[in-house]
């Protein structure tokens, strides 16, 4: 009996050992991400300025996006059809890996003189979502902060364009600016460092 249970206890040990590595170090996750790395770089730290950086955004932003990607209800030139090709667990489990990443700030040219028009704006009409000058993951909104000033931009252009439907809050904030004034917090969050 009690050699039994001795072997019982060393059997659900190594099982959850086998389990706790998994979770250190899912290579399936990090296998997924790496396919994504040509255009959001390796550890979501994006190399052109048309892909966001991806780095520490949140997994229910994250979830929600591919999710949008995969039903059409997020324009996409190209994360339509690359969403596609991953079921629910594989999203949730790449999810956790950008996630777990610290927030990434890339260097973006910008125009200082922009950015500190910007700023204002930025206090006035998005802080209250886009907390901590846009660098917050937890505002499950987007990382804004560091991020290129193109994809900004193209980002900003499908909400106006309404090919996005924008939160209705945020269309309200938006709705009350010039377009110098969208120019100018763009560069705000762009210059983020
Ligand atoms: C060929 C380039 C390319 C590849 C490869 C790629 N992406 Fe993207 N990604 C983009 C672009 C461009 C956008 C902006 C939306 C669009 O135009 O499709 C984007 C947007 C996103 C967003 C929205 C982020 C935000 O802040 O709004 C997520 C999430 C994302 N991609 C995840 C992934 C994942 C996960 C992979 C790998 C499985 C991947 N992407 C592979 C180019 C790419
Ligand atoms: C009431 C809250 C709210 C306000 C105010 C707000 N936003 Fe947003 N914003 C959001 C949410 C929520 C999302 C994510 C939308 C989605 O899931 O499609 C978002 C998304 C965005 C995105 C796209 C991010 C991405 O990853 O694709 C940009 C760019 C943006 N906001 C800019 C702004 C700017 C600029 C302002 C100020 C003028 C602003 N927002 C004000 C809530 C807000």
């Amino acid at each position: 009996m009690g050699c039994n249970k001795k072997a019982l206890v060393a059997l659900i040990g190594s099982v959850f050992m086998a389990g706790a590595s998994q979770v250190l170090a899912d290579p399936s996750a990090l296998m997924m991400a790496n396919t994504c790395a040509g255009c959001h770089g390796t550890e979501g730290k994006s190399v052109g300025p048309a892909s966001p950086n991806l780095a520490g955004i949140s997994e229910a932003y994250f979830i929600d996006s591919m999710n949008a990607f995969k039903e059409g209800t997020r324009p996409a030139t190209i994360m339509d059809r690359i969403a596609k090709g991953y079921s629910e667990s594989q999203i949730e489990s790449m999810a956790g890996y950008f996630a777990s990443l610290p927030v990434y700030k890339a260097s973006v040219p910008h125009d200082a003189g922009k950015a500190q028009m910007g700023a204002d704006v930025y206090d006035k009409g998005c802080a209250k979502c886009h907390d901590e000058n846009g660098a917050l993951a937890d505002d499950d909104a987007g990382i804004l902060a560091g991020q290129w000033l193109p994809w900004l931009k193209y980002s900003m252009a499908d909400f106006q364009s309404g090919h996005r439907e924008m939160p209705k809050k945020m269309k309200k904030a938006v709705k009350k600016l010039s377009d110098d004034e969208i120019e100018a917090v763009l560069h705000f969050f762009a210059s983020q460092k």
